[in-house]
């Protein structure tokens, strides 16, 4: 399992990286969101050139202190185009081979995701909360691998779930990753995707992670303050069927057949746009508008 921090405070990564290896852990990778850079940023007002610089700046600190992937997030509200995603995501790509572009997981992102792919940009695709959409991220890198030639990054795309938020709405959001992995599976053959457990919120969560099987996880300062303060012994006999007990698991949902037979992007788009594949859900709206807001905060 790979630890990644989800913090916009190289601070915080200093600290945790100390906490991992004492435990003789490791702490492989950083995932920021428009909201964690602007909680970094927060008591003054900047222009948008200078707020692009500081989460660049931001990001550039982790990079030194983290091995891995680091993420960072185009900024998108509902308004934002497919156009203005991909021009972010060239500028972030190109600010560090380790660093992995965080797009939402929309029409509008997955056009976007279609033109970063083709240019074998890192992608991570944030604010997923149903199978549909894991569906749909892998069925999109599959169609760009198969009609663009093969994509050799440092890592596989990654595909992050938000656990606590489904959590918060009395649905099991580890049950999502669990059906995610079986989904993911189908395409294992042929391509590598990484599930990345996201929104995570306690220690149950993390080791919860780990027993359903997903391949990375980031979480906070908090959760991994708790993780750490558990011996080895204490984090192998955490009972993590327990705090899900009033979770409501996901009911499996399967691709029907025609989607898996598609063989271009253009014709699953077309799925995508013309609702066939729904890969719409409340709180990916809601995630954007909230990412949105924060961002707007520090902005003159
Ligand atoms: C990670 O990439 C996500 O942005 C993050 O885990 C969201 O966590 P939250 O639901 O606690 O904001």
């Amino acid at each position: 399992m790979k630890f990644l921090l989800d913090s916009g405070d190289p601070e915080e990564y200093r600290e945790i990286k100390g906490l991992a290896v004492k435990q003789g852990s490791e702490l492989w990778g950083a995932t920021t969101n428009p909201t964690l850079i602007a909680k970094k940023l927060i008591g003054q007002k900047y222009t948008l050139q200078e707020a692009y610089d500081l989460q660049k700046k931001i990001v550039m600190e982790i990079l030194e202190i983290v091995p891995g992937a680091v993420s960072a997030e185009v900024y998108a509200d509902e308004k934002t185009t497919a156009q203005e995603m991909i021009e972010q995501g060239r500028e972030i790509a190109a600010w560090h081979e380790r660093v992995v572009v965080k797009l939402p997981t929309t029409i509008e992102g997955l056009k976007a995701r279609t033109a970063l792919r083709k240019e074998k940009i890192p992608i991570n695709n944030t604010l997923v909360f149903s199978q549909q959409q894991i569906f749909a991220i892998c069925m999109h890198e599959h169609l760009v691998q198969k009609n663009f030639g093969p994509i050799q990054n440092q890592w596989p795309p990654f595909i992050s779930p938000f656990v606590g938020r489904l959590d918060d709405i009395g649905e099991d959001g580890m049950s999502l990753i669990d059906q995610g992995i079986k989904l993911k599976i189908h395409f294992d053959r042929q391509l590598a995707i990484w599930m990345l457990a996201s929104s995570i919120r306690n220690s149950m969560h993390i080791k919860r992670s780990m027993v359903v099987g997903s391949d990375i996880l980031t979480a906070p300062a908090k959760a991994y303050r708790e993780w750490f303060a558990l011996s080895k012994e204490q984090q192998e006999k955490l009972d993590t069927a327990a705090y899900a007990q009033h979770l409501k698991p996901v009911a499996r949902w399967q691709a029907p057949q025609e989607l898996l037979t598609i063989d271009n992007v253009d014709a699953f788009m077309q799925t995508i746009e013309s609702g066939k594949l729904d890969i719409t859900h409340p709180l990916t709206e809601k995630g954007i508008i909230r990412f949105a807001q924060d961002w707007k905060e520090i902005l003159k």
